[in-house]
């Protein structure tokens, strides 16, 4: 199926129909943020389930029972998505865990206001495209990839859902001063997750025993991940992506099995060419 058939186009970026019907979108622009909520913020593949079950163990102090009971979604769920509005928001206790792959140019009215606090997860941009590539031919909601070639053109100029890469990191980049905001790359918890999981916990205001710390890490490690039914997406309305392939590889580096030398140069280019005028200097730069 083509972008026309499976995307609409939300304030100028393509979003899966599927996913964020009307009511979704319009309950999001409404919802009203309170200032202990925290976001995160993540352009779509760079490591946001991850992120969600990290920081939903964290808020629970390393109490594991909601993590094997509860799918992460729910525990943390994405303000755009077609269950949002089902999962009793505005009853739930401060404070609140949701996540966001809108760009901050789409974020509705209560937020900047707010201003709750923001965990924006960032990942080299070539892995992201690796695995987003990948998840393509998993998902019905989204359209299926004819080559590495062709998705690396719309990829590179922000055709697929949630737009492009380079704005959405440099939107968020250009205002995370303005709230109460930690940045992390998926690289830094790979290296190293306990250190992650630590720094996290001071961020959200949660002390955790360095037991608690170690049992969090182990929970939310790759493998654990993937064959946690509550973290895999097993528990996700029928048929819409496949389980088994979610949690895929889950390294860094990837995108050199898949890119061509030419095609890794072009991406290369784009990159320099877009990033030119960002001073932070990333892990994979
Ligand atoms: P790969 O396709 O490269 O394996 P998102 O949740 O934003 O859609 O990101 C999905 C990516 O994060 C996938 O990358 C997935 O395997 C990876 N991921 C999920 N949980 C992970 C974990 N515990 N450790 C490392 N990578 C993880």
């Amino acid at each position: 199926m083509t972008e026309e058939e499976l995307y609409i186009t939300y304030k100028g970026v393509y979003i899966p129909k599927m996913l964020h019907p009307p009511e979704s979108l319009k309950y999001y622009e409404e919802f009203t943020f309170r200032p202990d909520d925290t976001v995160i913020v993540t352009y779509p593949k760079s490591g946001t389930t991850w992120m969600q079950e990290t920081t939903s163990m964290i808020q629970s102090g390393g109490d594991l029972t909601t993590g094997l009971a509860t799918p992460t979604f729910e525990r943390v769920p994405w303000l755009e998505m077609f269950n949002f509005f089902s999962l009793n928001m505005e009853e739930r206790p401060s404070p609140r865990l949701m996540a966001t792959h809108y760009h901050y140019d789409m974020m509705p009215a209560s937020f900047l206001e707010v201003k709750p606090k923001v965990i924006h997860v960032v990942r080299n941009p070539r892995d992201v495209f690796t695995s987003s590539y990948h998840f393509c031919d998993t998902a019905n909601f989204l359209v299926k990839t004819a080559s590495t070639g062709e998705y690396l053109d719309k990829f590179l100029n922000g055709q697929v859902p949630f737009g492009s890469w380079f704005d959405h990191v440099k939107g968020w980049m250009n205002v995370m001063e303005q709230y109460p905001s930690m940045s992390i790359s998926y690289e830094e918890m790979k290296t190293d997750l306990k250190d992650s999981v630590f720094r996290l916990s001071q961020f959200m205001g949660t002390s955790l025993s360095s037991e608690a710390i170690e049992k969090i890490a182990n929970h939310c490690e790759f493998n654990n991940m993937k064959q946690n039914r509550m973290s895999n997406y097993s528990e996700a309305p029928s048929g819409i992506l496949d389980p088994s392939s979610f949690h895929r590889k889950g390294i860094c580096g990837d995108w050199k099995n898949l890119l061509t030398v030419a095609q890794a140069e072009h991406f290369d280019d784009v990159y320099k060419n877009q990033m030119k005028d960002v001073k932070y200097k990333f892990v994979w730069d």
